[in-house]
């Protein structure tokens, strides 16, 4: 969906056209006593409702560059040039040397791999996504309760009102994972950063929650999603970015990038991935679907919905 779809379908324009940008951004890491770039002039640029996927092998940087528009740099990481703008607003840059946290929240907020690290292991779930609520949408406590109740729902965990009061330790992986998506997305965020959120859960419940990822850029959200998984993007996404030793090589939409991929190491992750060989031949048969396979099962039937910008 684009500004100006949003416009006709009743809501208001935002005055950007991207809601997140990252241009030219560098960061360097601390390496055997030196400083070296590990993410290199790296350029991403999101539209509302658009769901991006950034694909790489492990270690070429994913994770740095989505941690750096949350402005979060663990020792060791430093950013060194670029810029980020969330919803138009630069939020790092030369002109915001300094992250401003307040973005967080209702500006961009994000979906980590592991719920231990986002989690609190010793407090109860539903008071976790509560925390979230409060912090930003200035609600009492007994509405912050209810609406935690109704996000819990919204993100398929069932019997909500008993779950709310379980330790992360008494849900399943797949949950736990939900309850996390509940708190990245409590404060309705512009723009949501996933980072390999399905990974570690099996097949059915991932097909779940990526169908619970596609409503959430249906509603206007802007998704920047991180995998290694060229499958999981070409069920989500409409356009992509594949990053290799911290440069992005190839960038487009689904169909640009699996139907002629420039990039030799795109080439080779198309190629090491069989599930895509009948979405390429999709692709060059002119089936008009985005090059996507229609066999995926999406629960909402609708094969294309939440693939924008392709
Ligand atoms: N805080 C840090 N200090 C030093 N080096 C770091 C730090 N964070 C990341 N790195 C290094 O920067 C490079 C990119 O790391 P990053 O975590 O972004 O990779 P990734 O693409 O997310 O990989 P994965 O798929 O395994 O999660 C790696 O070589 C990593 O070792
Ligand atoms: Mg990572």
């Amino acid at each position: 969906m684009t500004a100006t779809d949003m416009t006709t379908s009743g809501k208001t324009a935002p005055d950007y056209e991207y809601a997140l940008e990252i241009v030219d951004l560098t960061i360097d890491v601390d390496k055997h006593g030196e400083r070296v770039p590990a993410v290199k002039n790296l350029t991403i640029r999101v539209r509302p409702g658009e769901s991006h996927g950034l694909v790489g092998e492990s270690g070429s940087g994913k994770s740095l560059t989505l941690r750096a528009v949350m402005g979060l740099f663990s020792k060791g990481a430093h950013y060194r040039s670029g810029s980020i703008k969330v919803c138009g607003k630069e939020v790092l840059g030369p002109s915001a040397p300094n992250y401003d946290p307040v973005i967080r929240g209702k500006g961009v907020s994000m979906v980590f791999q592991e719920p231990a690290v986002a989690l609190n292991p010793i407090m109860k779930v539903g008071w976790q996504i509560v925390d979230a609520l409060r912090e930003q949408e200035h609600l009492s406590r007994a509405d912050a309760r209810a609406r935690a109740i109704e996000l819990m729902e919204s993100v398929g965990i069932t019997n909500p009102e008993d779950r709310f009061d379980s330790y992360p330790f008494e849900l399943s992986g797949g949950m736990r994972q939900r309850v996390m998506i509940a708190a990245a997305i409590a404060c309705k965020p512009k723009v949501l950063l996933c980072d390999e959120p399905t990974t570690a859960l099996d097949v059915t419940i991932q097909q779940q929650i990526l169908d619970i990822f596609r409503s959430i850029a249906d509603s206007g959200t802007a998704l920047l999603y991180v995998t290694h998984d060229l499958a999981v993007v070409s069920q989500l996404c409409g356009t992509l970015s594949v990053i290799y030793h911290g440069r992005i090589v190839e960038e487009g939409t689904l169909r640009d990038v699996f139907d002629t991929p420039k990039d030799s190491y795109t080439r080779q992750l198309l190629s090491s991935t069989p599930y895509l060989k009948g979405v390429m031949k999709a692709a060059k048969t002119g089936d008009d679907n985005g090059g996507v396979d229609n066999s995926v099962d999406n629960s909402d039937g609708n094969a294309d919905s939440g693939r924008k910008g392709a």
